[in-house]
């Protein structure tokens, strides 16, 4: 058991001394094997090293939220401007062509929707995830929540010894624990458990702090979009992400409940691979939504 009495904060995060790229373009990659670099070239854009991942996975623990009533309609359109998709595979097997070659992220855990406290997550099984040809494959650990962040923390790790045995990189998604302040050192605390078990990407929330985050993380970090904001709000939120370190997004709602969600993804592209300032990126948006 470790010692809970001095917890020191980690204060020193070398932010002046950028991690070594040289032999692989992915922070923390370099160690693995070739199918997983790979994969992960196919997700991260080579030139920016960042990827857009449109997350459209809500329906296990939501149902049809708002944007998500048909995926068919909603999501698929918008594949073309993302690097790549995340979703479950009941979704992805009814509503995105097999003919799409835009990696897939597949949400391989269940076991909780909105309408109970989170119960007991399970994966799915090894062999079902690997038909779906992920990309990436992808669990939630809820750090802080003691009914459940030992059995998430369990899954991820064995989700990741999958991911091994078939050089698939897994995405350590972050839940937000319910009695956790959502600050730096929740996220840095919850981000680093995901990349100590072995994690190729982190997806977790910006928040002040954030290169803390990124920097303590030895391994590609992605944002979450959360609830909806106004669309300048959403390119502030990745712009200030990108500019703390992180390697794109993994954003839902932000995209797919905008009134214009095909020119959204495109300016959020802006942001996250052509280093446009939010500004910038609205006068894309709002070129895209007057076409529309
Ligand atoms: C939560 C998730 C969602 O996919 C995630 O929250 C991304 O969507 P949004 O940008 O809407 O927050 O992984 O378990």
């Amino acid at each position: 058991m470790a010692d809970l009495d001095d917890i020191r904060d980690g204060d020193n995060f070398g932010l002046n001394s950028p991690p070594d790229t040289s032999k692989y373009y992915l922070k923390g990659i370099n160690s693995t094997d070739w199918g997983i670099k790979n994969r992960m070239a196919r997700i991260f854009n080579r030139n920016s090293g960042r990827t857009v991942m449109l997350a459209f996975d809500h329906g296990f623990l939501m149902g049809p939220t708002s944007g998500l009533e048909r995926i068919d309609l909603n999501i698929a359109p918008l594949a073309e401007y993302a690097d790549c998709l995340m979703g479950c595979r009941g979704s992805i097997r009814a509503n995105i062509p097999p003919e799409n070659t835009k990696p897939i992220c597949l949400r391989t855990d269940t076991g909780t929707t909105i309408l109970t406290e989170m119960n007991h997550n399970v994966l799915l099984a090894e062999e079902e995830a690997i038909r779906l040809n992920p990309a990436a494959m992808a669990a939630m650990i809820s750090v802080g929540d003691a009914a459940t962040e030992a059995t998430t923390i369990a899954n991820f790790s064995r989700l990741v010894d999958i991911g091994n045995k078939y050089s698939i990189p897994v995405m350590g998604v972050t839940a937000v624990g319910k009695d956790m302040a959502r600050d730096s050192r929740y996220f840095s605390l919850a981000a680093r458990v995901c990349a100590e078990n072995g994690a190729s990407i982190v997806k977790t929330y910006y928040t002040e702090g954030f290169e803390n985050v990124v920097a303590c993380t030895p391994v590609p970090v992605v944002i979450a979009g959360g609830k909806k904001l106004p669309e300048i709000e959403a390119l502030e939120l990745a712009y200030n992400a990108i500019q703390c370190g992180a390697a794109g997004v993994d954003m839902g709602r932000n995209v797919f409940q905008s009134e214009a969600p095909l020119a959204m993804i495109q300016a959020v592209a802006g942001v996250v691979h052509d280093n446009l300032k939010p500004a910038e990126a609205l006068e894309i948006f709002e070129e895209g939504k007057n076409k529309s």
